[in-house]
């Protein structure tokens, strides 16, 4: 009996996670979501766990040594944390616990699951429009993200041959509560800083993520996914 494609997400307790989700269990995948607060859909199978703490790694290693086989996986990273934090006014301990969730763990994950995966396998980051340019008040997450780019393109050097292929997916203003949390109620106000004159759905994000992870011609590629920005 062959074994399915499997889906290995963080952050799909919501937001765009939770749309990837449903997304690949639609095409047939079995999907792990890791997170702190579990996925609303009994077909999920969630681990929760907070992927800043010390012992992540080793919950992480237990959780694939149990959980996973060789098969075709999409390793998708998707958790991160936006804070609102400036160069001259960060604290390490907050500097670190973003860089822990949104390019740490990613590290992780890959060291622990690259060995279960059959070619035609994927790793797909999850950038920003923040991972190419830089805004004031969002310091350590434009720093994490400009390092996702680079973990990316290193990954798809360094998995020449292996059949997996990675890509680096970067919404614009997308519906979520991290946007909403982050600039309050002007989220409305950020339309217009979209070409269509509208905030993005976090289901156009999963779309764009299960075209990347179906189609290895897409490899080492950094795919912004804004609605094209109004420049000004
Ligand atoms: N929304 C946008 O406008 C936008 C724009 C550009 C890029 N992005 C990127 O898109 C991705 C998804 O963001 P989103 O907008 O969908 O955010 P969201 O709705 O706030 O979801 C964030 C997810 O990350 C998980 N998470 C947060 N802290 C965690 C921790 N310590 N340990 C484990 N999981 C944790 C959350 O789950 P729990 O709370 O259950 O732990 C949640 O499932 C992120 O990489 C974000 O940077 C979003």
């Amino acid at each position: 009996m062959s074994i399915s494609p499997i889906l290995v997400i963080t952050g799909a307790s919501k937001g765009i996670g939770f749309k990837t989700a449903l997304k690949f269990l639609g095409l047939g995948y079995r999907v792990i979501n890791l997170s702190r607060t579990p996925a609303p859909h009994d077909d999920i199978e969630n681990y929760q766990i907070d992927l800043t703490q010390p012992d992540a790694e080793a919950e992480i290693k237990s959780f694939v040594d149990t959980h996973l086989k060789k098969t075709k996986i999409c390793l998708v990273h998707n958790a991160a944390m936006l804070l609102n934090d400036t160069a001259q006014g960060t604290d390490s301990a907050s500097f670190k616990d973003v860089l822990n969730l949104n390019v740490v763990a990613p590290h992780i994950l890959n060291q622990h699951i690259i060995p279960f995966m059959s070619e035609d396998s994927s790793i797909i980051y999850i950038g920003s429009t923040l991972s190419e340019k830089a805004v004031s008040n969002a310091y350590s997450y434009i720093v994490s993200k400009h390092a996702i780019i680079g973990m990316m393109k290193a990954c798809c050097q360094d998995l020449a041959g292996t059949g997996i292929h990675t890509s680096c997916i970067c919404p614009g203003f997308t519906d979520t509560e991290m946007l909403r949390q982050h600039v309050g109620e002007s989220v409305d106000s950020l339309a217009k800083l979209s070409t269509f004159g509208r905030i993005i759905s976090p289901s156009e994000i999963a779309n764009t993520i299960e075209f990347a992870a179906l189609n290895p011609v897409i490899n080492g590629a950094v795919l912004h996914a804004n609605l094209g920005q109004v420049e000004s």
